[in-house]
């Protein structure tokens, strides 16, 4: 089989989904993604040095970014943020005053949920940050911080680039606060180059293969520290576009009751990288005992993988980011290989404006 190859010039003509496409998409659109100016993100940071609260909120892939941001910014900036989903703002609304930052993420700038989340807190005269993929969307007018992605158009319903164009947004915030603006942009770059060598025909095979060793109707993702995150959208991603059940559990919580899932045969992700592979080869061990099929998404190969994909950037610093792209391209060859269209997933829509 030979597949199509990464550019963002090409047509949907020359991709089989705008899925396969905007996933490849993601080394060009990563570098766009850091043309932010770096005086709009200074008063931004001040604004937050300022605040007695900061929040970060979305809805659906958006959300768990958020989760991922505010991570990245206890991890890296030592800023405590909260992450709301907006649907669930009524609960947090009252704790929020005036002067709190709250930063809204989404791709469409017009996710109703977000939006009501958004007038109710700037009612408080909270400041609201946004970071909007579509130009002119109304979330980036309520804004006091409008920030863009500039993915260009994300025609599949799931969220690929918008999603690392995102990631990308946050670490460039958690770097500039600490005055590593310079070298972030560097990072970033790096890891849009290393892309750009990562969807080759080996690897791209290497996915669709394992995609059809997958034949249950569960798969578990087990991460930790950094890979949360990426296990949670991973999850997500596969269930929009294969209708598989997929969860994301923190590695942590497999002795605390997650065990209790796996069998003989079931497919359990595990993120590995140099710095939790202890850790994580003890949790794959105790899958491995139970008769689960392991597959790793790591930097190293580990003699427990029954099947293993190759993380897109070791040793880079900003790789946080591109953690999220091999399941990207598992859900789609999952969803493909069953005959779905993951452009168009069933009773899913590409922004949802009703509450
Ligand atoms: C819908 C879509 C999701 C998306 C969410 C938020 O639920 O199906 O894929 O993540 O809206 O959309 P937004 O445009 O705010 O990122």
């Amino acid at each position: 089989q030979v597949f199509e190859r990464h550019s963002l010039e090409l047509s949907r003509d020359g991709f089989s989904h705008f899925m396969l496409k905007e996933i490849q998409e993601q080394w060009a659109t990563l570098t766009k993604a850091t043309a932010v100016d770096p005086l709009a993100l200074e008063k931004l940071i001040h604004a937050m040095s300022q605040a007695q609260n900061i929040y970060i909120t979305g809805a659906g892939a958006a959300f768990f970014i958020g989760e991922q941001i505010a991570s990245l910014l206890r991890e890296i900036a030592d800023i405590f943020v909260t992450s709301v989903p907006a649907y669930e703002a009524q609960s947090y609304l009252p704790t929020m005053q005036a002067g709190d930052v709250l930063i809204a993420i989404s791709q469409s700038g017009e996710t109703a949920d977000t939006l009501h989340f958004i007038e109710q807190a700037k009612q408080k005269n909270v400041l609201i940050a946004s970071v909007v993929n579509m130009p002119g969307a109304m979330m980036s007018r309520l804004s006091d911080f409008p920030f863009l992605s500039s993915a260009g158009p994300e025609v599949c319903v799931l969220s690929t680039k918008s999603s690392t164009s995102q990631l990308a947004f946050g670490y460039l915030l958690a770097q500039t606060i600490i005055d590593q603006y310079e070298s972030a942009k560097c990072n970033i770059d790096r890891l849009s180059h290393q892309l750009s060598h990562y969807f080759t025909d080996d690897s791209l095979q290497t996915i669709a293969d394992l995609a059809k060793t997958i034949t249950g109707e569960h798969i578990y993702l087990l991460g930790n520290q950094q890979f949360i995150g990426a296990s949670k959208i991973g999850a997500l991603n596969i269930k929009e576009a294969s209708y598989i059940h997929a969860e994301a559990f923190a590695a942590g919580e497999l002795k605390h009751g997650v065990i209790a899932l796996i069998d003989k045969g079931t497919p359990v992700i595990c993120f590995m990288n140099k710095r939790n592979e202890d850790y994580m080869t003890a949790i794959a061990s105790e899958v491995k005992a139970r008769g689960g099929m392991i597959i790793g998404i790591s930097e190293q190969p580990n003699e427990l993988f029954d099947h293993m994909i190759r993380l897109p950037s070791p040793d880079n610093p900003a790789n946080v980011i591109s953690h999220i792209i091999p399941c990207q391209l598992l859900a789609y060859y999952l969803a493909t290989q069953r005959g779905l269209n993951p452009d168009k997933p069933r009773n899913l829509a590409k922004s949802v404006t009703v509450i």
